[in-house]
């Protein structure tokens, strides 16, 4: 049973019971409709309350059934709404904690609702996409007005039930002390015998002059919903259930939220909204792995990363111990932690409180018997591996057993790394990504070694952390900068066959991306690509870079934090400014190797950067460097700015379909740097068998 039935005196009590929100799934939907005929059956039963079990009223759709045959099994959730609005005897949605979605479009169908204080009410299927396709688009107007039902199915955002207190949503809000159950029975057998039953459907929207307001809103929010039609489509339907009759209005909302389904954006949010809830799992460390406590963590250097570092741990309230080499190091680090907090209080997001409270946990040493006692260690010392080898043997002596050594290498061999211990089952990468107290990414690197219950531990404390996890398995540049590197070299290439910094950022970023890969280089520095180039060369010899970015670097061009870089910058303004010397150096270098340059289409520059993109990841998914192509999918998402309208690289090369991909490589691979295209084998499986990276 998901839904439980119990009869109160004179009041059937159904109870939704499907953990952990009560999503309104097909056992779900089903057992509720038994209910109310059951109660309907009863002679004895005047009044029907429906509630939800534990944490919830009802979350909405049960997110399982998303995409299945399930989700349109009758009885459907339009069917069991119909039935609770067209019973005979009334019934009362008895609202707690959490009423969203279809949850909150099932109570709108109950000819009462009575609820808690502090209970979220929301209909948030805007964030995946969609719009409230059960009558929430003509109900909500109906009891809120349509400004405020507005507002909240086109952001989706929660409201407390306390603030509707008073709106013709509730017919009561209980005292926070009251007891749910019995005080809805109470008001059931109070109302058990009033006719006729009140129903949403036959209220009025009334708004003077709606006309105005409707053709104002939908201003505001096309220019506010960029690539995605669906806020614009809650709009359109909000605005029927002014100027159209109910059912009319339910047509209306059915076919928009037909059509809404069916587009790639709603199916990129919905993919992505997946994706992150699977990233968490990995096959060989079941749900139940024990972790082990994070109550105090330590990070060593205290740069860039470091300090970033350190406030998503202070942001969490665990206590943090910052080691450094030197005084100067330490006190310039802990200053730029508290005035990263004193910004954000400037900005009203953090009160003296709070900002207290956090720098109270953070404190500085240059002593490692200092953090010997911390559960977690983290090093953000220079990308060196020499450097890296003295933290380590360090971190060995003095750290206590069972504490996790995790390192922020970008590039390095974590398996070297943890070779300098003597507990590489320890041993992790947690690569953040910059700067690390805003960004959403957290690659976890599980090296050969790495103990089950260590990944368990940094894949919970990613979650603390507020963080997406995504486990990525060892080799240089893990997921995200190996593939990076295909993008960047492609753009470099681009450079010496026609293209200029302005053209190809310009695609790029009409493409969905924040910034194309020259501002982003600016805003990075170029000189750490540079660093990383002149390691390759010698190690790599094989791989080929286009020489511009060392040419621009030669130049002392290293980008914003130089004033100069791809772009001209100006004091106080990130605007970038294309600069002529720059331009001249490129058209140069095409001469200097002889290649004529061409005109070359946004749409080459876009497919030659993403497809580079799409074809490592491939490889990276057939080594089994990463679980599964919607993990690829994540840390794009999440950690490099890719367009969420379009899912993700791997999401994206499904749409566009893999035959096309293969083919578009196919003919690069025949122009200038054609070396650089090799098909992987696995684009190429997939591509013949019709199939998709994420199908
Ligand atoms: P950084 O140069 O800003 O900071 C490094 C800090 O480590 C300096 O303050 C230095 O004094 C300190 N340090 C050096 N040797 C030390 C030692 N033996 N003991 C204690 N402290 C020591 O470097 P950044 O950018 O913070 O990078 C740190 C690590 O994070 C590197 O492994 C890097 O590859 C990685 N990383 C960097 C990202 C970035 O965007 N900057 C992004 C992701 C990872």
């Amino acid at each position: 049973m998901t839904a439980e039935y119990q009869v109160h005196g004179t009041v059937a009590v159904i109870t939704l019971n499907n953990p952990p929100v009560n999503g309104l799934g097909l056992a779900t939907r089903t057992a509720a409709v038994k209910g109310i005929q059951q109660a309907l059956a009863d002679d004895a039963v005047k009044a029907i309350v429906i509630t939800g079990a534990g944490k919830a009223f009802s979350g909405g759709a049960d997110i399982k059934e998303f995409n299945s045959p399930k989700a349109l099994t009758e009885p459907s959730l339009h069917t069991l709404i119909a039935t609770a609005e067209s019973s005979t005897k009334p019934v009362v949605a008895a609202i707690h904690t959490v009423c969203m979605g279809g949850g909150l479009e099932l109570s709108l169908g109950c000819h009462y609702r009575v609820a808690m204080p502090g209970a979220q009410i929301a209909l948030p299927e805007v964030k995946l996409g969609l719009l409230p396709g059960a009558g929430g688009t003509q109900r909500l107007p109906r009891v809120l007005g349509l400004e405020m039902a507005l507002n909240m199915i086109v952001s989706g955002t929660p409201v407390l039930s306390d603030k509707l207190a008073g709106t013709a949503l509730f017919d009561q809000v209980f005292a926070a002390d009251a007891d749910l159950v019995s005080s809805a029975v109470a008001f059931a057998e109070k109302i058990a015998d009033a006719r006729p039953l009140p129903k949403v459907r036959d209220r009025k929207v009334d708004y003077p002059n709606h006309e105005a307001f409707l053709q104002f809103s939908r201003n505001t929010v096309k220019a506010m919903s960029g690539p995605f039609p669906a806020p614009l489509e809650c709009v359109e339907t909000v605005a029927a259930s002014v100027t159209m009759k109910f059912e009319d209005g339910m047509k209306f909302e059915r076919e928009r939220f037909l059509h809404l389904i069916q587009t790639t954006e709603s199916k990129a949010l919905r993919h992505a909204f997946f994706a992150e809830r699977v990233a968490s799992k990995v096959p060989d460390v079941p749900a139940d792995t024990p972790t082990r406590a994070i109550k105090q963590a330590a990070v060593i250097g205290a740069g860039t990363m470091g300090g970033g570092i350190a406030m998503n741990f202070l942001n969490a309230g665990i206590p943090v111990v910052m080691l450094e080499t030197k005084q100067e190091a330490l006190d310039k680090g802990l200053a730029t932690i508290r005035k990263n907090y004193e910004n954000t209080m400037k900005k009203g997001k953090l009160t003296q409180e709070k900002f207290d409270q956090r720098m109270a946990l953070v404190s500085g040493t240059l002593a490692y018997e200092d953090i010997g006692q911390a559960d977690i260690v983290v090093e953000a010392v220079f990308e060196d591996m020499g450097v890296k080898e003295t933290v380590f043997r360090k971190l060995d002596e003095v750290m206590k057993p069972g504490a996790i050594l995790a390192s922020n290498t970008s590039t390095l061999d974590l398996n070297q790394i943890a070779g300098f211990t003597k507990r590489p089952q320890d041993v992790i990468g947690t690569h953040f990504f910059s700067p690390a107290n805003v960004m959403k990414l957290l690659e976890i690197v599980r090296g050969a070694q790495t103990g089950k219950d260590v990944l368990a531990t940094a894949l919970a404390l990613s979650k603390k952390l507020k963080k997406t996890g995504v486990v990525s398995g060892v080799c240089d540049g893990f997921i995200g900068n190996r593939m990076i590197e295909q993008y960047s070299r492609q753009a470099g290439f681009l450079l010496e066959e026609g293209a200029l910094p302005e053209q190809v950022d310009k695609a790029v970023e009409k493409f969905g991306f924040a910034m194309g890969p020259f501002r982003m280089g600016d805003l990075a520095g170029n000189d750490i690509g540079w660093a990383i180039r002149k390691r390759r060369y010698v190690e790599k010899p094989e791989i080929s870079y286009s020489r511009t970015a060392d040419l621009l670097c030669e130049m002392g061009r290293f980008g914003q934090k130089t004033g100069a870089g791809w772009y001209d910058y100006k004091a106080g303004d990130r605007k970038a400014y294309s600069n002529e010397q720059v331009n001249a150096m490129i058209v140069q270098h095409s001469a200097d190797i002889g290649v004529a340059r061409r005109k070359i289409s946004d749409q080459e520059i876009v497919e030659r950067l993403v497809y580079s993109m799409v074809n490592e990841a491939a490889h990276i998914l057939e080594e089994g460097i990463a679980l599964r192509a919607s993990d690829i999918d994540m840390v794009y998402l999440t950690g490099y700015g890719f367009p969420l309208f379009r899912g993700g690289p791997m999401f994206y090369a499904d749409t566009v379909g893999l035959p096309n991909v293969l083919a578009a490589i196919n003919k690069y691979a025949l122009g200038h740097q054609g070396g650089a295209w090799k098909p992987a084998p696995l684009l190429v499986k997939l591509a013949e068998e019709g199939k998709g990276f994420n199908s």
